[in-house]
Parts: structure tokens; sequence; C-alpha cells
């Protein structure tokens, strides 16, 4: 299943991207692997937070956060229940659950999306219509769901936003969590999960509580819940990281990223976001919008984009003006208002804000 990535591939999957790494830490890892895993918990641990090895490779950290949660997240995967990882928008709940299921398994593609109009046919099977019209219902005819196929092989599958799906069809993962097994009626047969399988599924509490899901269902979930980073230096620390490898993997342009900048979009982002000054002094009203760490990285991304092809090769701050707008004035009434009320009363006296101040002021009209 796990290819080489093809040099052309937008977003390669992470089993793809961090081969080597995982290859590795396969070599490394002496320790006691549970059944139908790559890796040990240790390995797989380390692949997430990073490290180096004894061998010298250097591992990259992937999540950035408390090593508690992490180990939780892998001890859960080494029993028979489920995990349910849960935050707010943009705390790396699917970058999360990717690394698990690519570190665990060297396969992070069987995947749900969870929609509103997500189906039955997505957690348990479906038909070719053509062929169960021609010859009936037949094993051939029948299309595995990506839980039935993680079932069939021993690996985990990955449930994106559990609670986005309608009740009645979550409940059919009630099943296959608690008996481990898939009846197809229709051909009066079943698919037993080998060992090996397992679920991550990831939830968003901000959208709908997680409230939605059934408390049959719940049970079957160890939650762990993903939090926002703690303080400003590790909010930094993220998306430092994160845009240097995005504009690795985007070839961008090598742009100096001054570290002012990134602090200053991350302090803009988490004053609003709490609805306070970073010392307190302050009240600040927060905008309608998230504002996460994900956003975070992607106005500095942009800006970085800006500053190379049309600016003068250096993250500025009216390369980051912009996407920071877009991301705090989601509505343009209520959220100008904040915005701008922000800008006149926080950024416009801050001590080598003046150019900041003065790009966002042009932005915002
Ligand atoms: N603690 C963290 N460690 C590493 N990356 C993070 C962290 N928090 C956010 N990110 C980054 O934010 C981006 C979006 O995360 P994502 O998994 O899509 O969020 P969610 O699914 O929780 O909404 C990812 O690119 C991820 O790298
Ligand atoms: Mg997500």
């Amino acid at each position: 299943m796990t290819l080489p990535p093809p040099a052309a591939a937008l977003r390669p999957h992470a089993e793809q991207s961090f081969a080597e790494e995982l290859a590795a830490l396969e070599r490394a890892d002496s320790r006691t692997r549970p059944p139908g895993w790559r890796l040990s918990p240790w390995a797989v641990t380390r692949y997430i937070l990073g490290g180096t090895l004894e061998d010298g490779t250097e591992i990259t950290p992937k999540y950035i956060g408390a090593r508690r949660v992490v180990e939780v997240a892998v001890a859960t995967l080494a029993t028979d229940r489920a995990l349910l990882l849960l935050g707010v928008p943009g705390t790396a709940k699917t970058w999360l659950s990717e690394h698990l299921a690519a570190a665990i398994a060297g396969d992070s593609t069987l995947l749900v999306q969870g929609t509103a109009g997500t189906a039955e046919e997505a957690i348990r099977y479906g038909w070719n219509y053509a062929r169960l019209l021609a010859e009936g219902p037949s094993e051939a005819a029948l299309v595995p769901s990506p839980i039935m196929t993680a079932m069939s092989e021993g690996r985990p599958a990955r449930v994106e936003e559990l609670t986005r799906i309608p009740s009645d069809v979550q409940d059919a993962l009630i099943t296959v969590l608690s008996e481990k097994t898939l009846p197809v009626p229709e051909l009066g047969t079943e698919v037993q999960a080998k060992r090996g399988f397992n679920v991550i599924a990831t939830a968003n509490d901000r959208d709908r509580g997680v409230n939605d899901l059934s408390s049959a269902l719940r049970r079957r979930f160890n939650t762990v819940v993903l939090p926002v980073p703690a303080t400003v230096e590790d909010e930094i620390d993220i998306v430092t990281r994160r845009v240097a490898d995005l504009g690795r993997s985007l070839e961008l342009p090598e742009v100096p990223t001054s570290l002012a900048e990134i602090r200053r979009v991350v302090t803009v982002f988490r004053e609003l976001r709490e609805g306070a000054t970073a010392d307190g002094r302050a009240k600040v009203k927060s905008p309608s919008g998230t504002l996460s760490t994900a956003e975070a990285i992607s106005v500095v991304t942009s800006g970085i984009a800006l500053a190379a092809h049309f600016g003068d090769g250096t993250l500025r701050p009216a390369d980051v003006a912009a996407g920071i707008h877009g991301a705090v004035v989601q509505d343009p009434v209520s959220d100008g208002v904040v915005w701008r009320e922000y800008l006149e009363t926080v950024a416009r006296d801050r001590d080598g804000w003046d150019d900041f101040y003065r790009a966002c002021r042009e932005v915002s009209g």
C-alpha cells in the first residue's frame, strides 16, 4: 500500500514524507510491538514527538505539546478501545491522527471524512450497482468502506469530524467497536477485525458538542483533549517549524522569516482569542473566527509567498497584514469593528509596531 512519493504529489501522505524516519525507527526499535503494529508504542511516541536515535538519525517532531497527551493516545490504541481526539479547530487533531496511523501501520489513508452527508456505506460497505444488478450480491460486487478494509487488514482507520456525522450513521460504528465485527447479511457472512484494527476519530468541540455522540458510542472511545498551545513561546515554536516545513514542501523561495514577524502574528491571534493583552493590562474584544495556530501558520506562509514573489524577499508587516485581516474579519461588520478597535487601542502605541499598524490600517481602509 505504501508507494514511494510520486514526485508531483502536492501533499504526500505522512508515511511517504517520513518514510526514512519510519524505517530508521523500525530498525532501532527492539521493544515489543502490539499485534499488527509496525512499531512499538515507544517508537510511535518517538516518531510523533521527535528526538535523536542511537544511530544518529534525527526524528523531527510532528506534534509539539505535552508528552503525556501523546502517550495516552498511543497507549489507548494499543488496547481495544478506540481513540477520540477532541479540541477546538486547529489544535492538530487531524495532523496527529494521520501521523499516528502512519507510524502504527505505515498507512494513513483509510479515512472516512465525516460530514452531514456521510452515509452508512462510508462506515459499513456499499455495492457496485452494475455488478449487483448483473450478478446479484457477491463478494465481487461489494465495495468495502475504509473501516471494513481496516478491519480485514488489521490496521487503524481514521474518522474525521465524527460529530458531524448524523447520529444514526454514527451508530453503525457501535457494533464495529464493541463486537469488532461487521456483518454482511446479504452474503450471510461477516468481516472479523484482525488484530491491529482500531479507530482514530477526531471531533471539534466548537461547531457541535460532543454530546451529539450517543453515550453508547462515547463509551467505546477514550477521549484525549488536544489543548491550544499553553504559552506564546510554544505557539511561536509550532508556527516557526510548520512554516519552515511547508515552505520546503511547497518549494517556496527562501525568505528570511523574521522571528519578530511570527511573534507578532501569534501575539495578535492570542490576544484576540483570549480577550486581553499579553501583559493582562487591557481587555480586548474577540472576533467571531477561531484564530487558531493553524490559521497563524497559513497567514505566515502566504506572507512568505507575497514577500518572495512581490516584495523585497524579506517577510515584512505588509506581507502579513492582508492575511491577518482576512483571518480576523470574517464578518465584515462586527469583526471589522473589533479589528479596528484592536488596531487603535493596542497596536498603534506598541513599541516597534508602527509599520505593522500602518500596513493593517491600509488593508482595513
Ligand atoms: N501542537 C501542534 N504541534 C504541531 N503542529 C500543530 C500543532 N497545533 C497545530 N499544528 C499545525 O496546525 C495545522 C492544522 O492542524 P489540524 O490537524 O488540521 O487541526 P484540527 O484538525 O485540530 O482542526 C497542522 O498543519 C499542524 O501542523
Ligand atoms: Mg481536523
